[in-house]
């Protein structure tokens, strides 16, 4: 069966356009994969907290303390999940600091990564990842591109991880006025059909 981790960022709860994507993409993977199972995790409902210094003390030395129980709850769910929806709005260039704080949770030696002789190991190959990006400006072309540090950073940390299997539905130039905004959202709509994360898991 089919576990699909999705996880919710934006503080808009009224016209966010990656919630709206977002939870799209995942009813799509619910009709394509029978039966499977989804976590869903809303970091602006129910928000993980900044790392603590408690947290740090123990982090690389005794991964059974009681404070990192929900870093441990947190990592248990992306490793129960076959497919991670991650929608991501972009602020200031970047994630809403509730997902980098998410990503500070699941980041752990020897249960997300691991570091060896040759270099850091990702642990979590064989997942799957879609993102689901909101953009006030464009960012896939122009000159806005290089300060593009939203998929660019999710990318990366989820590579570090091991997840290379990565599709992005970015709706960009919802800032450009509401028919570009829905220019935007129809492609994203349109996109849904063709991931490749509807097929395998
Ligand atoms: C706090 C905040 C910061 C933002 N920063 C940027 C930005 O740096 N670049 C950009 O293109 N849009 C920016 N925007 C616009 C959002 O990316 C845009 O509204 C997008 O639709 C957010 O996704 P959502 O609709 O899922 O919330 C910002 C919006 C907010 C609320």
């Amino acid at each position: 069966m089919t576990t699909i981790l999705h996880i919710a960022s934006s503080s808009n709860l009224h016209t966010s356009v990656s919630r709206e994507i977002g939870q799209a993409t995942v009813d799509e993977l619910q009709r394509a994969h029978k039966g499977a199972k989804v976590i869903t995790r809303d970091l602006v409902q129910n928000p993980v907290p900044h790392l603590t210094p408690a947290f740090v003390d123990v982090m690389y030395t005794n991964p059974d303390a009681p404070e990192l129980a929900l870093s441990r709850e947190l990592v248990g769910e992306v490793l129960a999940s076959d497919i991670l929806v991650i929608e991501a709005p972009m602020y200031n260039f970047s994630l809403p600091s509730v997902l980098k704080a998410w990503i500070d949770h699941i980041a752990r030696k020897g249960l997300t990564f691991n570091y060896s002789a040759v270099g850091p190991e990702g642990l979590l190959k064989g997942k799957k990842a879609i993102l689901v990006l909101g953009r006030g400006g464009i960012y896939s072309s122009g000159p806005l591109q290089a300060i593009e540090h939203q998929e660019s950073y999710l990318r990366a940390v989820l590579g570090f991880f091991g997840i290379t299997d990565i599709e992005t539905l970015a709706i960009e130039g919802v800032g450009y006025g509401p028919e570009k905004r829905a220019e935007s959202l129809a492609a994203a709509k349109a996109k849904i059909q063709t991931l490749e994360a509807r097929h395998a898991a």
